[in-house]
């Protein structure tokens, strides 16, 4: 007990905002205000507000980054909305990029700090929004006082999180959100109280907020009941995978408390001979299907990548081939990354035909031009075909270049222009750093800890 106070109290060092970085909160806030006064003078029906987790002092340290919502009449048409939107942002900030939520919204710097400025309707209840962020008003209103004087406890697990690799409910991470970790800490009423409770959860544990009650029903996932809109999943992006990573790792924190829980660990990526030496000893097929990037947003790449992968290994297992698992990475090109048990098959491969009782179909099986002559086995008959392709990265190549268009749309459209398919070893000639984490995270290689 004494030991897991000593620690939280050490992590909120990394934790809690410098008095620097407030003091360039606050004066970036109070530039944007006056920006915002002057651009809105234009359209005397917006409002602004301030909203996320810099307006209720949960960010975390190291990662501000301030969320102004514009909101507009409900009556608004669509188009106008992202367009004044768009308008509005790009006039209060000094660099701009466009960012891809429910609708474009402007991401910025004012005064060097990050701003996203954000689009959404006015709306007298929460439910009749139209799309998720004219739900962030209403989250607001629900946490402001009930998180006060927790903000510490939020920052404690979204550092937790942040470290594990699990915090962001993007599709890239598939974790946690920093609403969600709000939600979480106002409701068990603290850090370790969140950590404590959740070594219990399961997937089909339910967090039913607003009810103040927490159950296990079968066939939901888990769900964490939104307040302001009790049909909605504060957790639907989270994998049941990084469920599991978490509660794992709450359970290993309170047997052994230690900072190491809350410190960005870094690992020593093995030479490319030590991993070459690696891929040689496995004996298993390793192919990297390499092609160029599509122009489309990470939460729209991921599920296609995810998609190709999937039909691609379901094609190897189907065809005998023991895949292991897949994975993909993406940085300025895209991989897929396979790995099977089997490397290449026999040239031939028995094919099944009717039982003898079927006289036409036996007829007609046996007409049939074949380099083999057909035998009987339980009654039926068999025969040996020649396989198409003998090899895993020929028989990847021939699936890809059949059936792109199953791969996800722009996966599939970069796909049929060309890819490349690297074997074995080879696979260390992709150039990208941060492929080679992924590679070694992919290989389940056991790496030295930097620091
Ligand atoms: P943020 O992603 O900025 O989260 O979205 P946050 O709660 O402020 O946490 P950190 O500290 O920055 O990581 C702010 C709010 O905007 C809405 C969400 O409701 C969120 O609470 N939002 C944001 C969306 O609905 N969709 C998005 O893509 C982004
Ligand atoms: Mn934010
Ligand atoms: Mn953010
Ligand atoms: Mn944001």
């Amino acid at each position: 007990m004494e030991e897991i106070e000593r620690v939280l109290n050490e992590a909120l060092k990394f934790v809690v905002p410098s008095e620097e970085e407030y003091r360039r909160a606050k004066e970036a806030e109070e530039e944007l205000k006056r920006r915002l006064e002057e651009v809105l003078k234009k359209y005397p029906q917006l409002e602004y507000r301030f909203l996320g987790s810099y307006a209720r002092d949960t960010w975390l340290r190291g990662n501000l980054e301030i969320d102004v919502f514009i909101l507009f009449p409900e009556d608004t048409p669509m188009e106008e909305l992202e367009r004044i939107g768009l308008e509005v942002g790009k006039a209060v900030v000094d660099e701009y990029e466009l960012r891809y939520a429910a609708h474009p919204y402007v991401h910025g710097l004012v005064k060097g700090v990050e701003v996203d400025v954000v689009p959404c309707y006015k709306l007298k209840s929460a439910e009749r929004i139209k799309s998720a962020v004219d739900r962030t008003p209403f989250h607001h209103d629900w946490l402001k006082d009930r998180v006060k004087g927790k903000e510490n406890e939020v920052r404690l697990l979204k550092r937790f999180l942040k470290v594990a690799g699990i915090y962001g409910a993007e599709y890239k991470v598939r974790g946690f959100s920093g609403y969600l970790c709000e939600l979480l800490v106002v409701f068990y009423g603290s850090f370790l109280n969140v950590i404590r409770n959740a070594t219990e959860w399961t997937r089909n544990t339910v967090i039913d907020v607003p009810a103040g009650k927490v159950y296990r029903k079968k066939g939901s996932g888990f769900f964490v009941v939104d307040p302001v809109d009790p049909k909605r999943n504060v957790a639907a992006n989270l994998s049941l995978d990084n469920l599991a990573r978490f509660v794992l790792l709450c359970r290993e924190f309170l047997k052994k408390p230690s900072i190491e829980f809350f410190l960005e660990k870094d690992f020593e990526v093995p030479s490319d001979e030590v991993l070459a030496e690696e891929i040689e000893k496995r004996g298993t097929g390793l192919c990297a299907v390499v092609f160029e990037r599509p122009d489309v947003v990470e939460d729209n790449l991921y599920p296609q990548l995810e998609k190709a992968c999937r039909r691609i290994e379901e094609f190897l297992r189907r065809e005998n081939f023991l895949p292991l698992r897949s994975g993909f990475f993406a940085g300025e090109k895209c991989v897929l990354l396979f790995e099977t048990q089997v490397r290449e098959l026999a040239r031939i491969r028995r094919h099944e035909g009717p039982p003898f009782e079927e006289e036409e179909h036996v007829e007609r099986f046996l007409k049939k031009e074949r380099n083999y002559r057909p035998f009987l086995e339980g009654g039926k008959l068999w025969v040996y075909v020649e396989r198409r392709n003998c090899r895993v990265e020929e028989a990847i190549a021939d699936l890809i270049r059949r059936e792109w268009k199953g791969m996800g749309k722009n996966v599939g459209e970069k796909l049929r222009e060309g890819f490349e398919v690297l074997v074995g070893r080879d696979v260390l000639k992709i150039e990208e750093g941060e492929f080679k984490k992924f590679l070694v995270d992919f290989l389940c290689i056991k790496c030295e800890r930097l620091l």
